[in-house]
């Protein structure tokens, strides 16, 4: 059986991409390419382990500011692998789906989700079941407008697990989530922006382009900043509003007293006595 260990020993080299993922760095950016184009990117229990230590390495590798997650050749990923993932478990102890399925969710949201820096999802093409969970997961998306987008699991007879309803409910309404989730019916990049599952749709011959621009605008801020803002409003989503405001006056603290830029300080002087700025329009000058 495949699920124990089907690594090749590339896997445990000092970067531990290369099996199933390719990492691309460029100006801050590292594109993380799920890499399995000859089975539509379909997520094994092998790329699953592979992702984790590829997130691993990433969260203290200082060529990656921005994390931009896509899919090698026509595909995002055509979700998990029924072969590997599904049918080569059937026969596998309690035990050993749960390893299976806990290295699946272990980076697909639990580590996407609060990973402490910014990641955008980028659907280069076919995008379908447990795919959504990583995409909503990721800060920010953008599509091709040609990407096809699909709920597949009532095609072949299974419910949507592996948190993808989950992840659906966090951003389709209730009727757009009901009516995929019930028909399978596969959508386009444009229908995915509309119905909010992403935040933008753009030809595919612009994605890359659009993406790095996203990813450039978000290393202008301050990166301390914005990893605070974005795990700080994962949790106050799920807090009453008493809460939230407590804690939100607790992490604002924390935040500024942790900000190895002095951020603050450094906008208000330029702000209100340097005249220098201003902050509805722009970003402070860190050099100053
Ligand atoms: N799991 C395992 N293998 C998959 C896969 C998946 N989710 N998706 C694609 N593949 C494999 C195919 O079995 C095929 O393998 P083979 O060459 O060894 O026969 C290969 O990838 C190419 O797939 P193919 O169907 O020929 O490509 P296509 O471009 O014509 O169609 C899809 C692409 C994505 C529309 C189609 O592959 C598909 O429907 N995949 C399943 C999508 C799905 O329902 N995922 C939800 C899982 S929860």
């Amino acid at each position: 059986m495949s699920i124990a260990n089907s690594e090749s020993p590339a896997a445990s080299d000092a970067e531990p991409w290369g099996n199933n993922v390719k990492v691309e760095f460029e100006d801050g950016i590292a594109w993380v390419i799920l890499n399995r184009p000859e089975k539509r990117n379909a997520m094994s229990p092998s790329l699953n382990r592979e992702m984790i230590r590829v997130l691993d390495a990433l969260e203290v590798d200082e060529r990656c500011k921005v994390l931009v997650l896509t899919g090698a050749g026509e595909s995002y990923s055509a979700g998990m692998d029924l072969k590997e993932y599904f049918r080569e478990t059937d026969n596998a102890t309690p035990v050993e789906v749960m390893r299976v399925r806990r290295d699946s969710m272990a980076w697909q949201w639990r580590r996407l989700m609060f990973y402490p820096k910014p990641t955008i999802a980028m659907v280069n093409g076919w995008c379908f079941g447990g795919a959504f969970t990583s995409l909503v997961s990721c800060d920010l998306s953008i599509a091709a407008e040609e990407a096809i987008f699909g709920l597949s699991e009532v095609n072949w007879g299974i419910i949507p697990a592996g948190n993808v309803m989950r992840a659906v409910a966090e951003k389709m309404c209730t009727s757009d989530a009901l009516y995929y989730l019930m028909t399978g019916e596969p959508f386009d990049g444009k229908k995915a922006s509309e119905t909010r599952l992403v935040n933008e749709a753009v030809p595919l011959a612009q994605l890359r382009d659009r993406t790095r621009q996203i990813a450039l605008k978000l290393m202008e801020k301050n990166l301390h900043v914005v990893r605070a803002i974005k795990l700080t409003y994962r949790r106050v989503k799920e807090m009453n509003w008493d809460v939230s405001e407590d804690y939100l006056y607790a992490k604002a603290g924390e935040t500024y007293a942790s900000d190895p830029d002095k951020g603050r300080e450094k906008g208000m002087t330029q702000f209100l006595d340097k005249k220098a700025f201003k902050p509805g329009l722009g970003n402070y000058n860190n050099e100053t």
